[in-house]
């Protein structure tokens, strides 16, 4: 363990005391779609339990009121990462968000598991493991029992083999008329193994796409968008 690390864990009671505050101040009121997606690009930062996405807020609130316009059930992410897009869907979806992720979300499971809003009967549901793992896929099937997603928003592994492997693998379980968005689509990218521009552009030559882009110019992040 590194000395960030052993910080960050010797904090935890303090950490977690004052996340849930912050979480009991998000649900004492009802909050509006753009409420809820300020709330999850500032929720703050407790250690292990902050909460916070890399997002840019048109976007992403772009997003979000076209997901809510679906009356989703079922949303199913793969990236949690900080847990901000989940604080979104958890707020959207009346029945389940299955969120996904190669890093154990230990011990801000139990935060995240409280998102969704008072009177939800939304349940959060945590998986760890690698995506294209077939078991894994497996996973995200018995989870789902049968039923089918309402929206499934792509922003795990972001190379281009991967990103495509995400998408021929989770596409079937989304419902008709459902629909797919992925993350990061601009060709401008930070790092050089950002490469979803690459399934992007062969996805828009196949049928009607949505983009939300704040700068055409801009580095990094864009949402992509797809009916079913
Ligand atoms: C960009 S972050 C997700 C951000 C999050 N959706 C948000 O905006 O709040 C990407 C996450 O995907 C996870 N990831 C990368 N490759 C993955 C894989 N093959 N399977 C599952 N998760 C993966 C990483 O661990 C990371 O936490």
């Amino acid at each position: 363990m590194n000395l960030k690390e052993l910080s960050r864990t010797l904090r935890i009671p303090i950490n977690r005391y004052f996340a849930f505050r912050r979480l009991r101040q998000y649900h004492s009121l009802p909050r509006s779609i753009e409420e809820t997606v300020d709330w999850a690009m500032n929720f703050g930062r407790y250690g292990y339990f902050t909460i916070t996405t890399l997002q840019k807020r048109e976007e992403i609130l772009a997003l979000a009121r076209a997901v809510a316009e679906l009356r989703p059930r079922i949303i199913l992410e793969i990236g949690t990462a900080r847990g901000g897009t989940l604080l979104i869907w958890s707020s959207l979806a009346s029945d389940k968000v299955i969120s996904c992720d190669l890093v154990h979300r230990q011990p801000q499971k139990v935060l995240l598991e409280s998102l969704p809003p008072p009177g939800s009967r939304c349940q959060v549901r945590l998986l760890t493991g690698n995506s294209h793992d077939p078991a894994f896929k497996q996973r995200v099937a018995g989870e789902l029992n049968g039923e089918m997603v309402d929206f499934l928003f792509i922003d795990g592994d972001h190379t281009e083999e991967g990103v495509t492997a995400d998408y021929q693998d989770y596409r079937e379980f989304v419902r008709p008329a459902g629909m797919i968005a992925f993350h990061d689509i601009v060709e401008r990218q930070p790092f050089a193994t950002n490469q979803v521009h690459h399934l992007w552009r062969k996805i828009k030559q196949t049928g009607v796409v949505e983009e939300y882009i704040s700068d055409p110019n801009q580095c990094g992040f864009g949402i992509g968008v797809i009916r079913v």
